[in-house]
């Protein structure tokens, strides 16, 4: 199946399972706002447990906040968000329709990319067991023609990003024939910046009225409380604040369903640490992260990191992990060196002292920071991408599953008793009021065994339990494992147990610390 029609897929998955809607649906819709439904908000709440435990119980050095979303304005002068969170847009005059120029040159570098591992590919094929592949890309004359026109024009991008050269761009974008998708023409305007932040008024008078920002990212509520949590925790660097809350950006090439939202999540940790020891911690940070990505268990081939072309203007190194989404790898998570930016920047607008006395070396500092900074919404994408499976089965009938992580599901066992009646539901009754204060449990006794198993696949559930005449006198269940549909006779007695074995969040996290 091509991967559009897979993505297309999980799209109406989500909608028709309850993991996520198109906010205000019933008005048509906002553009790029999503509401998360009932089994959408459990995947979503431990997806942050998860990532919350794993920073705050795992490094006895990193604590958490809860900061504000709306902040005082300056604080926006100063991280410079105002004068440069901008996106550089261009316009077709054909189709009216408005595009991100960075990322129409980035989609037309892929497409080389693309013809290249074609050609690779097709000779894969061709040579069988004695294909080099090295030897291929280095001098197969087409791969060559390829790789240079890529390399040539990936440089004169990351140039004119970096130079905030909007002329280059347009330039690029030109020479490289780009046309618009819905035009097909290559008629386009000027590129121009575009402020990403929103903005409201806060005060009850038009003249006392200030203008403030919807949160852009979470970080800047951390910088800004650097001195009081250092303070009140007697916190010694190395150390780290976590934060998780959400963010906005008026995105205008909003797109790909939760992928680029308007109002999104992150989790985001800011590591303060010594000036000039900011690579050795962004090497360690970086590792930690993909270990925690991988831990999830949805293919450790489905993530790379992916170096900035650009850096951002607080950042001296910075690093994305990708994950290979059905519409190819994107950006989940970003891992950024942003030396003494912020809080320098900080302590020039607010006028106040931001530095950090440190007794070891016996002097003061302005610390240096790493920053991890993941969105919510994109784990979210990527495990349920990661996870949604089409099977045949055996008796000719196909099933959806979601295979996740054991214990991220939203629901970790369906109870079922096999008929209505004859006191079935009632003991099925007991066993949920046993396990309800450790898992989350559902109760379902309406249609065939196989139609409610069906269910319980296409949400992701790992353990469905059936309780059958049998099991009023031996306290005996039939247990039903999502992925491998195996059953297993066992005790009611020892069901916590074996639950509780494989959904814990301890799995997850112990398999990041070994
Ligand atoms: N504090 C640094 C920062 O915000 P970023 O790379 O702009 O860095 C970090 O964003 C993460 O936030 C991204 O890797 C992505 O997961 C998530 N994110 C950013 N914009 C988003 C959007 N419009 N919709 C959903 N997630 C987004």
């Amino acid at each position: 199946m091509a991967q559009e029609d897979v993505f297309k897929k999980i799209v109406s998955h989500c909608k028709e399972y309850g993991f996520v809607f198109p906010s205000s649906e019933i008005y048509d819709g906002l553009g790029a706002v999503y509401d998360y439904g009932q089994y959408g908000v459990e995947l979503k709440n431990n997806i942050k447990k998860y990532w919350w435990d794993s920073m705050t119980l795992l490094h006895e050095n990193v604590v958490g906040i809860d900061s504000a979303i709306f902040m005082h304005p300056t604080i926006w002068k100063a991280s410079g968000h105002v004068d440069a969170f901008n996106d550089p847009l261009i316009d077709n005059k054909d189709s009216k329709k408005r595009y991100r120029a960075d990322v129409l040159i980035e989609d037309y570098l892929a497409k080389i990319d693309e013809k290249t591992d074609k050609e690779v590919a097709k000779a894969a094929k061709r040579f069988g067991d004695a294909f080099d592949e090295t030897q291929f890309r280095s001098t197969n004359p087409r791969v060559l023609e390829y790789q240079q026109k890529r390399d040539e024009m990936h440089a004169r991008f990351a140039k004119a990003l970096n130079d905030s050269n909007l002329e280059e761009l347009r330039r690029i974008i030109i020479d490289a024939e780009i046309v618009c998708p819905l035009s097909g023409s290559r008629n386009w305007t000027e590129v121009r910046q575009f402020n990403l932040m929103f903005s409201t008024d806060m005060g009850s008078t038009s003249e006392g009225a200030m203008k403030v920002y919807l949160r852009p990212e979470t970080a800047q509520g951390i910088f800004v409380n650097f001195l009081n949590v250092q303070k009140s925790g007697r916190m010694k660097i190395p150390f780290g604040i976590a934060q998780i809350g959400k963010a906005f950006r008026n995105e205008i090439v909003a797109r790909q369903f939760i992928f680029r939202m308007r109002e999104f999540e992150q989790m985001e940790m800011q590591f303060f640490i010594r000036p000039g020891e900011e690579m050795e911690w962004f090497d360690r940070w970086k590792k930690t992260r993909m270990t925690w990505h991988k831990s999830m268990g949805l293919g450790d081939g489905k993530y790379r990191f992916h170096d900035h072309d650009k850096l951002a203007h607080y950042a001296n190194a910075a690093t994305d992990i990708e994950f290979e989404m059905p519409f190819g790898f994107k950006e989940v998570e970003g891992i950024h060196s942003r030396t003494d930016f912020d809080l320098s920047q900080h302590e020039k607008y607010s006028g106040r002292k931001i530095q950090y006395f440190d007794p070891e070396l016996n002097k003061s500092y302005t610390p240096y920071v790493i920053e991890t900074s993941i969105g919510v919404d994109r784990v979210f994408l990527s495990i349920i991408s990661g996870s949604y499976c089409e099977e045949m089965l055996d008796n000719g009938e196909s099933r959806v599953i979601l295979k996740l992580p054991p214990a991220l599901a939203p629901v970790k066992l369906a109870v079922l008793p096999l008929v209505k009646k004859d006191g079935l539901p009632e003991k099925a009754g007991e066993i949920i009021d046993m396990l309800r204060f450790d898992f989350r449990c559902q109760y379902d006794e309406k249609d065939s065994i196989g139609k409610r198993y069906r269910r319980q696949d296409a949400i992701g559930t790992p353990y469905c339990i059936t309780v059958d005449h049998d099991t009023l006198t031996d306290h005996c269940v039939t247990i039903r494992f999502r992925d491998t549909m195996e059953q297993e006779r066992v005790r009611i007695d020892k069901l916590n147990e074996i639950i509780a074995g494989k959904v814990s969040m301890k799995n997850l996290l112990k398999k990041i610390t070994d």
